[in-house]
């Protein structure tokens, strides 16, 4: 795995930048993996700059979202389809039929999991896989568990993620208990991947992701098989902290 440890949230935000723009630049119709959640808010910000600048050109790019919760409208500033609209989307110019997310009204999970799988293989597979990590080691809503589901799903999140996530809600009442999520098998398929980690809050599940074991109770570890990985994050989110 290369590391990249910054001195800073902007410092990180702009070297994942860099690298999601240099991915498009060398293939205009490449297909990224999306997340959402805090940490990648200010790399989407440099993205939207550098588009206006004429350095980058979404317009033929194609995207998937890695999770959505469920079940949630569109239109509920909390869903990350209006997360993406307000973060990213509306502020490139990225043709909006390329986008995809998984649908948190669908009446039908498992037959929306297997449509996700099938349009993630028909647009080729994914090219930049981005990730955000939770704080129990969660990527996407792959939560910690005696065994982990390979391919896209619904799943029941857990209360250590509910309460995290809560601040984002009026009330810990309304932070929904269920999502969908691409597996870690679809998450590993992906040609590179860069993961984001901020704040000392992530320091453990950087540390679980950087010892020697692979358990399913950090599912962020399962990204040590992958052989092209690159773990971006500040000095309070790395084990080794100020001393790098
Ligand atoms: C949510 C998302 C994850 C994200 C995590 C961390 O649970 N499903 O994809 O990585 O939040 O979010 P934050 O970056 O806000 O800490």
């Amino acid at each position: 795995m290369n590391i990249i440890v910054c001195d800073s949230y902007d410092e990180l935000s702009e070297s994942a930048a860099k690298i999601v723009a240099k991915q498009v630049n060398e293939k205009a119709d490449c297909v990224l993996g999306l997340a959402t959640g805090s940490t990648p808010v200010g790399m989407y910000n440099v993205l939207a700059k550098k588009n206006k600048a004429g350095e980058v050109d979404f317009s033929r790019v194609r995207s998937v979202n890695l999770d959505e919760y469920y079940p949630i409208s569109p239109d509920n500033p909390q869903s990350y389809h209006y997360f993406m609209k307000e973060n990213l989307f509306s502020k490139i110019n990225i043709d909006m039929a390329n986008t995809h997310i998984l649908d948190g009204m669908c009446k039908d999970a498992e037959a929306e999991c297997e449509r996700f799988e099938r349009l993630i293989e028909s647009l080729g597979g994914v090219d930049l896989q981005i990730l955000g990590i939770g704080q129990n080691g969660h990527i996407g809503f792959n939560e910690p568990d005696s065994s982990l589901n390979s391919h896209t799903h619904l799943t029941k999140l857990t209360e250590n993620t509910i309460s995290a996530n809560s601040r984002f809600f009026d009330d810990i009442s309304e932070v929904p208990t269920m999502a969908l999520t691409m597996g870690i098998g679809t998450i590993l398929a992906a040609r590179k991947i860069i993961l984001l980690a901020n704040g000392a809050a992530k320091r453990n599940a950087v540390s679980e992701l950087l010892d020697n074991s692979i358990t399913t109770e950090s599912p962020a570890s399962m990204l040590k098989v992958h052989k092209n990985v690159i773990l971006i994050c500040d000095r309070d989110a790395y084990p080794g902290g100020a001393n790098v």
